[in-house]
Protein backbone atom coordinates (compact mmCIF):
# COMPACT_ATOMS: atom_id res chain seq x y z
CA UNK A 1 0.00 0.00 0.00
CA UNK A 2 1.46 3.41 -1.02
CA UNK A 3 0.07 6.63 0.74
CA UNK A 4 0.15 9.45 -2.28
CA UNK A 5 2.92 11.67 -1.67
CA UNK A 6 0.81 14.54 -1.14
CA UNK A 7 -0.19 13.44 2.07
CA UNK A 8 3.39 12.56 3.05
CA UNK A 9 5.09 15.06 5.23
CA UNK A 10 7.73 17.24 3.03
CA UNK A 11 10.90 18.39 4.60
CA UNK A 12 10.99 20.90 6.68
CA UNK A 13 10.64 24.89 4.82
CA UNK A 14 13.53 27.19 5.67
CA UNK A 15 10.88 29.35 6.79
CA UNK A 16 9.69 27.22 10.15
CA UNK A 17 6.34 27.79 11.53
CA UNK A 18 7.74 27.62 14.94
CA UNK A 19 10.96 26.59 16.06
CA UNK A 20 10.94 24.50 19.48
CA UNK A 21 10.23 20.87 19.74
CA UNK A 22 8.70 18.34 17.84
CA UNK A 23 4.49 18.87 17.54
CA UNK A 24 2.20 16.07 18.32
CA UNK A 25 -1.19 16.92 16.37
CA UNK A 26 -3.84 15.14 17.83
CA UNK A 27 -7.44 14.96 16.03
CA UNK A 28 -9.98 12.41 15.22
CA UNK A 29 -9.38 12.15 11.74
CA UNK A 30 -6.11 12.00 10.09
CA UNK A 31 -5.39 13.46 6.98
CA UNK A 32 -5.42 10.08 4.86
CA UNK A 33 -8.63 8.13 4.98
CA UNK A 34 -7.93 4.35 4.34
CA UNK A 35 -10.34 1.88 2.91
CA UNK A 36 -10.22 -1.79 2.45
CA UNK A 37 -11.14 -2.94 -0.98
CA UNK A 38 -11.07 -6.08 -2.28
CA UNK A 39 -8.63 -7.12 0.21
CA UNK A 40 -6.16 -4.42 -0.53
CA UNK A 41 -6.04 -1.04 0.86
CA UNK A 42 -6.64 2.26 -0.52
CA UNK A 43 -6.01 5.73 0.45
CA UNK A 44 -7.35 8.95 -0.24
CA UNK A 45 -6.76 12.54 1.06
CA UNK A 46 -9.55 13.15 3.99
CA UNK A 47 -12.12 15.79 3.19
CA UNK A 48 -12.97 18.37 5.77
CA UNK A 49 -10.96 21.90 7.17
CA UNK A 50 -9.28 20.04 9.84
CA UNK A 51 -7.56 17.70 7.97
CA UNK A 52 -7.05 19.77 4.53
CA UNK A 53 -5.66 22.93 6.60
CA UNK A 54 -3.56 21.09 9.34
CA UNK A 55 -1.61 19.01 6.18
CA UNK A 56 0.50 22.05 5.61
CA UNK A 57 1.08 22.33 9.10
CA UNK A 58 2.10 18.67 9.92
CA UNK A 59 4.67 18.93 7.06
CA UNK A 60 5.85 21.79 7.94
CA UNK A 61 6.89 20.59 11.65
CA UNK A 62 8.25 17.63 11.30
CA UNK A 63 6.21 15.64 14.09
CA UNK A 64 3.81 12.90 14.83
CA UNK A 65 -0.05 13.28 13.76
CA UNK A 66 -2.31 11.02 15.95
CA UNK A 67 -5.96 10.01 14.49
CA UNK A 68 -7.92 7.70 12.93
CA UNK A 69 -7.72 6.37 9.47
CA UNK A 70 -10.97 6.18 8.50
CA UNK A 71 -12.28 2.66 8.71
CA UNK A 72 -13.09 0.47 12.23
CA UNK A 73 -10.68 -2.82 13.30
CA UNK A 74 -13.45 -4.95 11.59
CA UNK A 75 -12.75 -3.33 8.20
CA UNK A 76 -9.14 -3.41 8.30
CA UNK A 77 -9.03 -6.73 9.57
CA UNK A 78 -5.13 -8.31 9.19
CA UNK A 79 -4.38 -5.66 7.43
CA UNK A 80 -3.85 -3.34 10.48
CA UNK A 81 0.08 -3.76 10.87
CA UNK A 82 0.91 -2.87 7.08
CA UNK A 83 -1.43 0.09 7.61
CA UNK A 84 0.01 0.67 10.83
CA UNK A 85 3.17 0.85 9.23
CA UNK A 86 2.33 2.76 5.87
CA UNK A 87 1.05 5.42 8.35
CA UNK A 88 4.44 5.54 10.47
CA UNK A 89 6.06 6.39 7.42
CA UNK A 90 4.05 9.50 6.52
CA UNK A 91 4.58 10.61 10.22
CA UNK A 92 1.22 9.68 11.32
CA UNK A 93 -0.27 7.00 14.08
CA UNK A 94 -3.31 5.32 13.62
CA UNK A 95 -5.96 4.82 16.63
CA UNK A 96 -7.39 1.70 16.17
CA UNK A 97 -11.39 2.16 16.79
CA UNK A 98 -14.17 -0.52 16.42
CA UNK A 99 -17.45 -0.78 15.07
CA UNK A 100 -18.92 -0.20 18.24
CA UNK A 101 -17.02 2.31 19.50
CA UNK A 102 -17.33 4.47 16.39
CA UNK A 103 -20.85 4.16 16.87
CA UNK A 104 -21.39 5.46 20.60
CA UNK A 105 -18.07 8.16 20.53
CA UNK A 106 -18.06 9.18 17.02
CA UNK A 107 -21.87 8.85 15.63
CA UNK A 108 -24.28 8.64 18.81
CA UNK A 109 -22.18 11.27 20.83
CA UNK A 110 -19.47 13.18 18.75
CA UNK A 111 -21.99 13.91 15.97
CA UNK A 112 -25.41 13.00 17.10
CA UNK A 113 -25.05 15.40 20.60
CA UNK A 114 -22.48 17.75 20.30
CA UNK A 115 -21.78 18.63 16.95
CA UNK A 116 -26.00 20.21 17.01
CA UNK A 117 -25.31 21.85 20.79
CA UNK A 118 -22.21 23.79 19.24
CA UNK A 119 -24.18 24.77 16.35
CA UNK A 120 -26.78 25.84 19.11
CA UNK A 121 -29.40 23.72 17.40
CA UNK A 122 -31.41 22.45 20.03
CA UNK A 123 -33.82 19.63 18.69
CA UNK A 124 -31.07 17.27 19.27
CA UNK A 125 -31.69 13.97 20.39
CA UNK A 126 -29.73 13.04 24.32
CA UNK A 127 -26.89 11.37 24.40
CA UNK A 128 -27.26 7.83 26.41
CA UNK A 129 -24.96 6.90 28.74
CA UNK A 130 -23.38 4.03 26.75
CA UNK A 131 -22.21 6.95 24.12
CA UNK A 132 -20.65 9.08 26.93
CA UNK A 133 -18.49 5.52 28.18
CA UNK A 134 -17.54 5.27 24.73
CA UNK A 135 -16.58 9.37 23.98
CA UNK A 136 -14.61 8.89 27.06
CA UNK A 137 -13.47 5.29 26.44
CA UNK A 138 -12.10 6.53 23.35
CA UNK A 139 -10.76 9.55 24.73
CA UNK A 140 -8.51 7.70 26.98
CA UNK A 141 -7.09 5.96 24.15
CA UNK A 142 -5.97 9.11 22.81
CA UNK A 143 -4.48 10.16 25.97
CA UNK A 144 -2.30 6.76 26.17
CA UNK A 145 -1.64 7.30 22.33
CA UNK A 146 -0.05 10.96 22.87
CA UNK A 147 1.39 9.87 26.69
CA UNK A 148 3.11 6.99 25.06
CA UNK A 149 5.13 9.47 22.48
CA UNK A 150 5.92 12.17 24.35
CA UNK A 151 9.35 13.36 24.67
CA UNK A 152 10.74 16.33 26.48
CA UNK A 153 10.37 19.11 24.76
CA UNK A 154 7.45 18.01 22.79
CA UNK A 155 4.31 20.32 22.03
CA UNK A 156 0.78 18.90 22.13
CA UNK A 157 -2.04 20.17 20.08
CA UNK A 158 -5.15 18.76 20.49
CA UNK A 159 -8.17 19.59 17.69
CA UNK A 160 -11.75 19.94 18.21
CA UNK A 161 -15.08 18.78 19.62
CA UNK A 162 -14.68 14.70 19.63
CA UNK A 163 -10.98 14.78 22.07
CA UNK A 164 -12.24 17.32 24.30
CA UNK A 165 -11.44 15.24 27.60
CA UNK A 166 -7.67 14.90 26.35
CA UNK A 167 -5.92 17.93 27.50
CA UNK A 168 -7.08 16.98 31.47
CA UNK A 169 -6.59 13.30 30.79
CA UNK A 170 -3.20 14.09 29.43
CA UNK A 171 -2.60 16.79 32.22
CA UNK A 172 -2.60 14.66 35.04
CA UNK A 173 -0.60 12.07 34.12
CA UNK A 174 2.16 14.94 32.45
CA UNK A 175 1.57 17.63 34.97
CA UNK A 176 4.73 19.29 32.51
CA UNK A 177 2.95 18.95 29.33
CA UNK A 178 2.88 21.62 26.88
CA UNK A 179 -1.19 21.28 26.02
CA UNK A 180 -2.57 23.46 23.00
CA UNK A 181 -6.09 22.85 22.13
CA UNK A 182 -8.56 24.08 19.26
CA UNK A 183 -11.88 23.99 19.05
CA UNK A 184 -12.95 23.96 15.08
CA UNK A 185 -16.46 24.68 15.11
CA UNK A 186 -18.28 27.41 16.82
CA UNK A 187 -18.99 28.13 20.97
CA UNK A 188 -22.40 28.32 21.61
CA UNK A 189 -24.70 30.26 23.95
CA UNK A 190 -23.48 29.19 27.83
CA UNK A 191 -27.09 28.11 27.91
CA UNK A 192 -27.37 26.11 25.37
CA UNK A 193 -24.23 24.22 26.38
CA UNK A 194 -25.64 24.04 29.53
CA UNK A 195 -28.36 21.75 28.25
CA UNK A 196 -25.66 19.06 27.09
CA UNK A 197 -25.63 16.41 29.61
CA UNK A 198 -22.28 16.34 30.99
CA UNK A 199 -21.30 19.75 29.92
CA UNK A 200 -18.88 20.27 33.05
CA UNK A 201 -17.02 17.49 32.53
CA UNK A 202 -16.39 18.85 28.81
CA UNK A 203 -15.19 22.35 29.80
CA UNK A 204 -13.17 20.70 32.79
CA UNK A 205 -11.21 18.22 30.03
CA UNK A 206 -10.72 21.31 28.08
CA UNK A 207 -8.96 23.00 31.04
CA UNK A 208 -6.33 20.64 31.11
CA UNK A 209 -4.97 22.56 28.16
CA UNK A 210 -2.23 25.67 28.47
CA UNK A 211 -3.87 27.65 25.69
CA UNK A 212 -7.52 27.19 24.41
CA UNK A 213 -8.14 28.47 21.00
CA UNK A 214 -11.73 29.42 19.03
CA UNK A 215 -11.64 30.81 15.56
CA UNK A 216 -13.29 34.16 16.92
CA UNK A 217 -13.31 36.55 19.67
CA UNK A 218 -17.11 35.61 20.36
CA UNK A 219 -16.81 31.79 20.48
CA UNK A 220 -13.85 32.59 23.14
CA UNK A 221 -15.96 34.59 25.53
CA UNK A 222 -19.26 32.86 25.36
CA UNK A 223 -16.43 29.97 26.63
CA UNK A 224 -15.29 32.20 29.06
CA UNK A 225 -18.83 32.61 30.23
CA UNK A 226 -19.23 28.86 30.25
CA UNK A 227 -16.47 28.07 32.68
CA UNK A 228 -17.28 31.00 34.98
CA UNK A 229 -21.34 29.90 34.97
CA UNK A 230 -20.71 26.27 34.93
CA UNK A 231 -17.56 25.64 36.81
CA UNK A 232 -17.23 28.37 38.83
CA UNK A 233 -13.68 29.18 38.21
CA UNK A 234 -12.12 32.13 38.26
CA UNK A 235 -11.38 34.21 34.80
CA UNK A 236 -8.78 37.36 35.03
CA UNK A 237 -8.87 39.24 31.59
CA UNK A 238 -8.52 35.75 29.29
CA UNK A 239 -7.38 33.50 31.31
CA UNK A 240 -9.21 30.87 33.73
CA UNK A 241 -7.05 30.31 37.20
CA UNK A 242 -6.86 26.36 37.77
CA UNK A 243 -5.01 25.94 41.28
CA UNK A 244 -1.27 27.40 40.21
CA UNK A 245 -1.87 27.52 36.53
CA UNK A 246 -3.05 30.25 34.21
CA UNK A 247 -4.63 28.86 31.10
CA UNK A 248 -5.06 31.52 28.13
CA UNK A 249 -7.92 31.30 25.96
CA UNK A 250 -7.37 33.43 22.80
CA UNK A 251 -9.46 34.05 19.18
CA UNK A 252 -7.25 32.20 16.22
CA UNK A 253 -9.14 32.80 12.91
CA UNK A 254 -7.64 29.75 11.04
CA UNK A 255 -6.60 30.51 7.51
CA UNK A 256 -5.69 28.08 4.27
CA UNK A 257 -2.48 27.23 2.62
CA UNK A 258 -2.59 30.44 0.24
CA UNK A 259 0.18 29.30 -1.81
CA UNK A 260 -0.67 26.03 -2.85
CA UNK A 261 -4.39 27.21 -3.97
CA UNK A 262 -2.57 30.27 -5.80
CA UNK A 263 0.00 27.97 -7.48
CA UNK A 264 -2.76 25.62 -8.07
CA UNK A 265 -4.84 28.27 -10.20
CA UNK A 266 -1.63 28.70 -12.21
CA UNK A 267 -1.79 25.13 -13.24
CA UNK A 268 -2.03 24.30 -16.82
CA UNK A 269 -4.65 21.69 -16.47
CA UNK A 270 -6.69 23.90 -14.23
CA UNK A 271 -7.05 26.03 -17.34
CA UNK A 272 -7.94 23.24 -19.36
CA UNK A 273 -10.77 22.68 -17.09
CA UNK A 274 -12.26 26.08 -16.22
CA UNK A 275 -12.25 25.95 -20.31
CA UNK A 276 -14.32 23.36 -20.64
CA UNK A 277 -16.75 24.13 -17.24
CA UNK A 278 -17.45 27.25 -18.86
CA UNK A 279 -18.46 25.83 -22.13
CA UNK A 280 -22.08 27.27 -22.46
CA UNK A 281 -21.89 30.60 -23.40
CA UNK A 282 -23.99 32.94 -21.53
CA UNK A 283 -24.77 31.04 -18.52
CA UNK A 284 -23.65 32.17 -15.36
CA UNK A 285 -22.20 29.16 -12.62
CA UNK A 286 -23.12 29.69 -9.44
CA UNK A 287 -21.37 27.01 -7.21
CA UNK A 288 -21.63 25.38 -3.81
CA UNK A 289 -18.84 23.37 -1.93
CA UNK A 290 -19.42 21.55 1.45
CA UNK A 291 -19.44 19.01 3.41
CA UNK A 292 -23.02 17.34 3.09
CA UNK A 293 -24.34 18.47 6.51
CA UNK A 294 -27.44 20.22 7.90
CA UNK A 295 -25.38 23.38 9.23
CA UNK A 296 -23.95 24.19 5.88
CA UNK A 297 -27.36 25.85 4.59
CA UNK A 298 -27.64 23.31 1.07
CA UNK A 299 -31.38 23.36 1.23
CA UNK A 300 -32.03 26.06 2.45
CA UNK A 301 -29.09 27.76 -0.51
CA UNK A 302 -31.52 25.30 -2.79
CA UNK A 303 -34.58 26.94 -1.71
CA UNK A 304 -33.39 30.23 -2.67
CA UNK A 305 -32.26 28.99 -6.25
CA UNK A 306 -35.74 27.72 -6.62
CA UNK A 307 -37.21 30.83 -5.75
CA UNK A 308 -34.97 32.68 -7.81
CA UNK A 309 -35.94 31.17 -11.07
CA UNK A 310 -39.85 31.08 -10.12
CA UNK A 311 -39.86 34.71 -9.38
CA UNK A 312 -37.33 35.81 -12.42
CA UNK A 313 -38.20 33.87 -15.36
CA UNK A 314 -35.34 35.98 -17.27
CA UNK A 315 -32.68 34.12 -15.62
CA UNK A 316 -34.11 30.44 -16.68
CA UNK A 317 -31.77 28.79 -19.53
CA UNK A 318 -29.29 32.00 -17.92
CA UNK A 319 -27.71 30.27 -14.76
CA UNK A 320 -26.84 26.68 -13.30
CA UNK A 321 -26.41 26.16 -9.89
CA UNK A 322 -23.58 23.13 -9.32
CA UNK A 323 -23.45 21.67 -6.27
CA UNK A 324 -20.39 19.53 -4.53
CA UNK A 325 -21.47 17.94 -1.78
CA UNK A 326 -18.83 15.32 -0.09
CA UNK A 327 -20.20 12.66 1.83
CA UNK A 328 -20.41 12.91 5.74
CA UNK A 329 -21.30 11.17 8.72
CA UNK A 330 -23.68 8.55 6.98
CA UNK A 331 -24.06 6.59 10.14
CA UNK A 332 -26.16 9.38 11.76
CA UNK A 333 -29.81 9.68 10.86
CA UNK A 334 -29.69 13.48 10.26
CA UNK A 335 -27.12 13.03 7.53
CA UNK A 336 -29.15 10.50 6.05
CA UNK A 337 -32.28 12.57 5.99
CA UNK A 338 -30.53 14.94 5.02
CA UNK A 339 -29.15 13.76 1.87
CA UNK A 340 -32.45 12.36 0.64
CA UNK A 341 -34.38 16.22 1.08
CA UNK A 342 -31.11 17.49 -0.92
CA UNK A 343 -31.45 15.02 -3.63
CA UNK A 344 -35.95 15.72 -3.41
CA UNK A 345 -34.90 19.52 -3.80
CA UNK A 346 -32.79 19.13 -6.57
CA UNK A 347 -35.18 16.46 -8.55
CA UNK A 348 -37.98 18.94 -8.00
CA UNK A 349 -36.14 22.17 -9.47
CA UNK A 350 -34.62 19.77 -12.66
CA UNK A 351 -37.60 18.38 -13.12
CA UNK A 352 -39.98 21.80 -12.81
CA UNK A 353 -37.14 23.94 -15.03
CA UNK A 354 -35.06 22.06 -17.09
CA UNK A 355 -35.50 22.37 -20.97
CA UNK A 356 -33.14 20.65 -23.25
CA UNK A 357 -29.42 22.41 -23.48
CA UNK A 358 -30.08 23.64 -19.71
CA UNK A 359 -29.94 21.55 -16.20
CA UNK A 360 -30.62 24.18 -13.61
CA UNK A 361 -28.85 22.12 -10.92
CA UNK A 362 -26.23 19.99 -11.48
CA UNK A 363 -25.27 18.07 -8.30
CA UNK A 364 -22.89 15.52 -7.54
CA UNK A 365 -22.22 13.75 -4.23
CA UNK A 366 -18.51 13.19 -3.82
CA UNK A 367 -15.29 14.14 -3.88
CA UNK A 368 -12.77 16.11 -6.13
CA UNK A 369 -8.99 16.48 -6.48
CA UNK A 370 -7.41 19.71 -5.51
CA UNK A 371 -6.90 20.67 -9.43
CA UNK A 372 -10.70 19.78 -9.98
CA UNK A 373 -11.54 21.92 -6.92
CA UNK A 374 -9.44 24.72 -8.05
CA UNK A 375 -10.86 24.52 -11.71
CA UNK A 376 -14.75 24.54 -10.19
CA UNK A 377 -13.35 27.73 -7.91
CA UNK A 378 -12.27 29.85 -11.08
CA UNK A 379 -14.70 28.83 -13.29
CA UNK A 380 -17.26 30.31 -10.85
CA UNK A 381 -19.27 33.10 -11.42
CA UNK A 382 -20.90 33.49 -7.84
CA UNK A 383 -19.31 31.45 -5.06
CA UNK A 384 -22.16 30.46 -2.33
CA UNK A 385 -20.93 30.25 1.18
CA UNK A 386 -23.98 30.37 3.05
CA UNK A 387 -23.97 27.76 6.47
CA UNK A 388 -26.30 28.21 8.87
CA UNK A 389 -23.42 28.17 11.36
CA UNK A 390 -19.95 27.21 10.81
CA UNK A 391 -17.03 27.56 12.94
CA UNK A 392 -14.63 29.48 10.36
CA UNK A 393 -15.44 27.87 6.85
CA UNK A 394 -12.36 26.92 4.63
CA UNK A 395 -14.36 26.82 1.20
CA UNK A 396 -14.63 30.75 0.97
CA UNK A 397 -11.37 31.55 2.01
CA UNK A 398 -9.86 28.68 -0.59
CA UNK A 399 -12.27 30.11 -3.42
CA UNK A 400 -10.89 33.46 -2.57
CA UNK A 401 -7.07 32.32 -3.01
CA UNK A 402 -7.73 30.37 -6.14
CA UNK A 403 -9.02 33.91 -7.73
CA UNK A 404 -5.73 35.48 -9.21
CA UNK A 405 -7.92 36.94 -11.67
CA UNK A 406 -9.60 39.55 -9.42
CA UNK A 407 -12.94 37.58 -10.69
CA UNK A 408 -16.28 36.14 -9.38
CA UNK A 409 -18.57 37.09 -6.60
CA UNK A 410 -18.46 35.48 -3.15
CA UNK A 411 -22.19 35.21 -1.30
CA UNK A 412 -21.39 34.52 2.60
CA UNK A 413 -23.38 33.87 4.95
CA UNK A 414 -23.18 35.82 8.41
CA UNK A 415 -23.03 33.55 10.60
CA UNK A 416 -19.74 31.67 9.57
CA UNK A 417 -16.63 32.59 11.25
CA UNK A 418 -15.40 33.72 7.93
CA UNK A 419 -17.65 36.49 8.23
CA UNK A 420 -16.02 38.28 10.62
CA UNK A 421 -12.91 38.65 8.43
CA UNK A 422 -14.23 38.82 5.29
CA UNK A 423 -16.34 41.90 5.25
CA UNK A 424 -16.18 42.79 1.07
CA UNK A 425 -18.25 39.79 0.28
CA UNK A 426 -21.91 40.24 0.11
CA UNK A 427 -22.87 39.39 3.65
CA UNK A 428 -26.47 37.24 3.99
CA UNK A 429 -28.78 35.79 6.44
CA UNK A 430 -28.96 32.46 5.41
CA UNK A 431 -32.38 31.21 6.62
CA UNK A 432 -34.12 34.15 5.19
CA UNK A 433 -34.97 33.07 0.94
CA UNK A 434 -35.74 36.69 0.35
CA UNK A 435 -32.33 38.07 1.49
CA UNK A 436 -30.82 34.70 -0.72
CA UNK A 437 -32.47 35.80 -3.71
CA UNK A 438 -31.72 39.10 -3.31
CA UNK A 439 -28.16 38.57 -2.72
CA UNK A 440 -27.64 36.54 -5.49
CA UNK A 441 -29.01 39.01 -8.07
CA UNK A 442 -26.57 41.29 -6.77
CA UNK A 443 -24.06 38.87 -7.43
CA UNK A 444 -24.92 37.61 -11.20
CA UNK A 445 -25.47 41.33 -11.59
CA UNK A 446 -22.36 42.87 -10.26
CA UNK A 447 -19.85 44.86 -12.38
CA UNK A 448 -16.14 43.28 -13.22
CA UNK A 449 -14.62 46.34 -11.70
CA UNK A 450 -17.03 45.70 -8.31
CA UNK A 451 -15.74 41.92 -8.14
CA UNK A 452 -11.92 43.12 -8.65
CA UNK A 453 -12.25 45.65 -6.00
CA UNK A 454 -14.28 43.50 -3.82
CA UNK A 455 -11.60 40.62 -4.78
CA UNK A 456 -8.96 42.27 -4.19
CA UNK A 457 -9.82 43.26 -0.45
CA UNK A 458 -10.65 40.27 0.21
CA UNK A 459 -7.51 38.61 -0.87
CA UNK A 460 -5.72 41.03 1.29
CA UNK A 461 -7.16 39.49 4.38
CA UNK A 462 -6.53 36.09 3.33
CA UNK A 463 -3.14 36.09 2.41
CA UNK A 464 -2.27 37.89 5.37
CA UNK A 465 -3.15 35.14 7.57
CA UNK A 466 -2.77 31.68 6.04
CA UNK A 467 -2.67 28.20 7.92
CA UNK A 468 1.09 28.67 8.78
CA UNK A 469 1.10 32.29 10.06
CA UNK A 470 -2.13 31.11 11.74
CA UNK A 471 -0.18 27.87 13.12
CA UNK A 472 3.09 29.74 14.10
CA UNK A 473 0.67 32.48 16.22
CA UNK A 474 -1.18 29.56 18.09
CA UNK A 475 2.17 27.77 19.12
CA UNK A 476 4.08 30.44 19.88
CA UNK A 477 1.68 31.87 22.63
CA UNK A 478 1.75 27.95 23.90
CA UNK A 479 5.35 28.32 24.05
CA UNK A 480 4.96 31.73 25.73
CA UNK A 481 2.77 30.40 28.01
CA UNK A 482 4.62 27.35 28.96
CA UNK A 483 8.33 29.06 29.04
CA UNK A 484 9.57 28.52 32.53
CA UNK A 485 7.60 25.27 32.92
CA UNK A 486 9.26 24.22 29.81
CA UNK A 487 12.65 24.97 31.38
CA UNK A 488 12.41 23.25 34.18
CA UNK A 489 11.25 19.85 32.44
CA UNK A 490 13.91 19.88 30.24
CA UNK A 491 16.15 20.46 33.26
CA UNK A 492 14.55 17.41 35.52
CA UNK A 493 15.21 15.75 31.55
P1 LIG B 1 -15.79 21.52 7.46
O1 LIG B 1 -14.51 21.43 8.20
O2 LIG B 1 -16.98 21.70 8.35
O3 LIG B 1 -16.01 20.42 6.51
P2 LIG B 1 -14.65 23.75 5.90
O4 LIG B 1 -15.29 24.62 4.88
O5 LIG B 1 -13.87 24.49 6.91
O6 LIG B 1 -15.79 22.86 6.56
O7 LIG B 1 -13.67 22.74 5.21
C1 LIG B 1 -14.10 21.88 4.18
C2 LIG B 1 -12.87 21.33 3.49
O8 LIG B 1 -13.27 20.17 2.76
C3 LIG B 1 -12.26 22.29 2.51
O9 LIG B 1 -10.86 22.18 2.56
C4 LIG B 1 -12.80 21.83 1.17
O10 LIG B 1 -11.93 22.06 0.09
C5 LIG B 1 -12.97 20.35 1.38
N1 LIG B 1 -14.12 19.85 0.59
C6 LIG B 1 -15.41 20.15 0.77
N2 LIG B 1 -16.17 19.53 -0.16
C7 LIG B 1 -15.32 18.83 -0.94
C8 LIG B 1 -15.48 17.96 -2.06
N3 LIG B 1 -16.67 17.65 -2.56
N4 LIG B 1 -14.37 17.42 -2.59
C9 LIG B 1 -13.16 17.69 -2.05
N5 LIG B 1 -12.96 18.49 -1.01
C10 LIG B 1 -14.01 19.05 -0.45
O1 LIG C 1 -15.00 21.41 11.27
C1 LIG C 1 -15.49 20.42 12.07
C2 LIG C 1 -15.08 19.03 11.65
O2 LIG C 1 -15.44 18.05 12.56
C3 LIG C 1 -13.61 18.92 11.52
O3 LIG C 1 -13.06 18.37 12.67
C4 LIG C 1 -13.49 18.07 10.32
O4 LIG C 1 -12.56 18.69 9.49
C5 LIG C 1 -14.80 18.10 9.59
O5 LIG C 1 -15.70 18.66 10.45
C6 LIG C 1 -15.14 16.74 9.02
O6 LIG C 1 -15.76 15.92 9.94
P1 LIG C 1 -15.56 14.35 10.05
O7 LIG C 1 -14.19 14.12 10.55
O8 LIG C 1 -16.64 13.90 10.96
O9 LIG C 1 -15.72 13.81 8.66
Amino acid sequence: MTIPASLVPLPPRSRSIAPGGRLLIVSNRLPMTMRVHRGTVEVQRSSGGLATGLHGVHSDTGGIWIGWPGLSTEQAGALWPEMQQSLSAAGAAGIPLSRHELDGFYSRFSNGALWPVLHDRVDHPAPDDDAWALYRAVNERYAEAVIERLRPGDRIWVHDYQLMLVPRLVRERCPHARIGFFLHTPFPDPLSFATLLHAGELLDGLLGADVIGFHTCAYARRFLQAVSDQLHRPIRGDDVLVGSRRIRVGAFPMGIDVASFDACAAEPEVRVEVQRLRGTRGVARMLGVDRLDYTKGISERLLAFERLLTRSPEWRGRVQLSQLAVPSREDVRAYRSLREHVEQVVNRINGAFARPGWTPVEYRYGSVDMTALVALYRAADVMLVTPIRDGMNLVAKEFVASRSDCRGALVLGERAGAAEELRSSLLVDPTDTDALVRSYHTALEMTTAEQRTRMRGLRHIVAGNDVFRWAAGFLETLDSRTARRRALALRLG
